[in-house]
């Protein structure tokens, strides 16, 4: 059970709220790539719209700044896509009318005061990118302080689940100078990865591919007394990673990239390696998924971005996706837009969570405290 207060357990009515959201989205030569953690924060937003929030400040980091100001990295094209996704969507103020989205190229100060002031009854303001001050990071509450003060905020809303594993002042120091509750989305992320890890329906198989060794290892060690079944797949697989446990099944074939240049990103070196798990190992995985009541799903299994070594990774999406009966996490930023992706064009499959956590839902699933969590407001 979730064990912190959440907005459905506070009056939001005639409240300006700051909520963290987590709008970290990939972004290449200006344009959104994934809006997923955009579309994540929708049902907060519509909660507390619908339940008469006088504002919404919305916060949010994008990328790794370090305390300077980077036009590539500004928040306001995704403040725009933001716009865009409630117009066309049914979210509207507890009057009836579509919600105002204003952004503002600031975090503090007149500039903020002034825009706060300006934004209608039921109106959303994006603040700049919390990262372009290096207090931020610093978890400093004279930072924090300067935000809720121009802010007028009256309650803090912490929906930001992708970054609730870092100790940052929108995600600690803010809980000590305002209420602080969960949004939906960090309720729903929890909630889900944790019962998947406490009291999942067994078997359990989890799929652990992707490219970091070192990250997956303690997944894997994690993972080992819940799953009845481990497959393992992706550039640990082909590195030669080797367990003795009878619980671990390793992919041992693979397909070969023969391609010798031609390659336009500069990857020659890739030529005669694994760069997908093979046929029977493909085939070994499909069983499992058959046999498996929860599947938590961490890393694709081959170099996806590189075709025609995403057939692997596509045929286990597809077949986690098309089991509606079991609980199917999928999860880790390669995994979860992979997934997506196939989903735009199978919307068929389905999954009971694509979490929008890359590290958050890793430590989560490892056991490891989170600080933005720890910090909320308990039941
Ligand atoms: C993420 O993408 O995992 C989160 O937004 C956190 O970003 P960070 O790793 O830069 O803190």
């Amino acid at each position: 059970m979730f064990s912190k207060k959440t907005i459905k357990d506070i009056e939001v009515f005639n409240k300006v709220v700051l909520v963290r959201v987590d709008y970290n989205v990939p972004m290449e030569g200006g344009e959104i790539e994934n809006d997923l953690r955009i579309k994540a924060s929708l049902p907060t937003i519509d909660f507390l719209l619908s339940h008469g929030a006088k504002k919404i400040i919305l916060i949010s980091h994008l990328g790794r700044p370090e305390g300077e100001r980077r036009t590539e990295l500004s928040l306001k094209p995704v403040a725009e896509r933001l716009r865009e996704i409630l117009r066309g969507s049914v979210i509207r103020t507890q009057t009836g009318k579509m919600p105002v989205v204003k952004f503002v190229p600031e975090v503090q100060g007149e500039m903020v005061s002034e825009a706060t002031a300006e934004l209608p009854d039921g109106g959303i303001l994006v603040l700049e990118n919390l990262r372009f001050f290096k207090g931020e990071e610093e978890n400093s509450e004279e930072f924090m302080r300067a935000i809720v003060e121009a802010t007028g905020a009256e309650l803090f809303v912490q929906d930001g689940f992708a970054v609730i594993h870092r100790a940052h002042a929108s995600t600690v120091a803010v809980t000590k100078m305002l209420p602080a509750v969960a949004g939906l989305l960090v309720e729903k992320e929890v909630t889900i990865l944790e019962s998947t890890m406490k009291e999942p329906e067994k078997p359990v198989l989890v799929i652990i591919g992707g490219a970091k060794v070192e990250d997956k290892e303690p997944l894997i060690e994690k993972f080992l007394p819940v799953a009845d079944k481990i497959a393992v797949g992706g550039k640990i697989a082909a590195d030669g990673y080797k367990s003795e446990d009878p619980k671990i099944y390793v992919a041992e074939d693979f397909a070969i990239d023969d391609e010798v240049d031609g390659l336009a990103n500069g990857s020659m070196d890739r030529a005669g390696k694994k760069l997908d798990i093979g046929r029977r190992a493909t085939r070994e995985i499909l069983e499992m998924i058959h046999d498996a009541k929860t599947v938590v799903w961490n890393g694709t299994v081959g170099l996806t971005e590189k075709h025609p070594f995403e057939m692997a990774s596509k045929t286990i999406a597809r077949a986690i996706g098309n089991r509606r009966d079991i609980t199917s996490v999928i999860c880790g930023g390669d995994t979860t837009g992979f997934v997506e992706n196939l989903q735009k064009v199978e919307p068929e499959l389905e999954y009971s969570l694509i979490s929008t956590g890359g590290g958050a839902s890793l430590e989560l699933l490892s056991g490891l405290e989170l600080p933005g969590l720890e910090c909320l407001e308990d039941k």
